[in-house]
């Protein structure tokens, strides 16, 4: 079956913006030869544009797997190119019981903790928590509230029409993130604001933490 390139232009909008944070987080200093997990790579489009940018990490996209023939067009295209550290794309749908077997030292994602439903951004932590390192870092970009409080109009707007379109996605609050990425073995160690009223958290793993499985 044909598969079209699949395009988003919210990906193109953040991407620099989030290049800048990673290059901030994990630069080649002390991440040299690092293996980032992205977990929902969607189109594709982030892992193709991070990873020339920074060819110090070995980058592996993943999603749900009716996301990943398109995923794939972007990946192939950016890997023909000479980004031989950005790995094929492979299935992974946090919810999944056994996660792939990959050994890795920080994770990614980009808007999906407002698209997975509840029990999947539990997942997400959980999965998370028990395949990174004691100081491996977790990158979480999207639209949060706070203390119950959205940060501008239209992530109100963007949030009631998540909900209208499905009761399960909805604008996470980072009071109702934290007892999961605690539980976890994760600190949050930085905030970052994005264009938008976005933000980037980070969260990083913490060592001889004693983990609710
Ligand atoms: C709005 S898209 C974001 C895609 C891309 N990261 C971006 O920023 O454009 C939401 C992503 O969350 C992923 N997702 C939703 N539920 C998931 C699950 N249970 N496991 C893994 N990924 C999931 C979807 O497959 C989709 O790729």
């Amino acid at each position: 079956m044909q598969v079209s390139k699949p395009f988003s232009q919210a990906c193109e909008n953040n991407k620099g913006p989030l290049l800048a944070v990673l290059q901030q987080v994990l630069p080649e200093s002390t991440h040299r030869n690092s293996r980032v997990l992205e977990l929902g790579s969607g189109t594709g489009q982030h892992a193709a544009f991070f990873a020339p940018r920074l060819p110090w990490l070995s980058w592996q996209p993943t999603d749900q797997a009716h996301y990943l023939p398109g995923c794939r067009l972007w990946i192939e295209e950016a890997r023909a190119a000479g980004a031989d550290n950005l790995q094929a794309p492979i299935v992974l749908d946090v919810l999944q019981p056994l996660w792939p077997e990959l050994e890795i030292d920080a994770a990614y994602s980009a808007n999906t903790a407002h698209i997975m439903h509840w029990p999947a951004v539990e997942a997400m932590f959980h999965g998370l928590g028990q395949r990174l390192p004691s100081q491996g870092l977790f990158c979480l970009y999207g639209p949060f509230r706070y203390q119950g409080q959205h940060t501008s109009d239209s992530n109100v707007r963007f949030d009631s029409y998540l909900r209208q379109q499905d009761p399960g996605m909805g604008i996470r609050d980072l009071d109702e993130l934290e007892p999961l990425a605690s539980a976890a073995g994760f600190q949050l160690i930085a905030d970052h604001a994005m264009p938008a009223n976005n933000r980037t958290l980070v969260w990083q793993r913490q060592p001889h933490l004693a983990l609710t499985k």
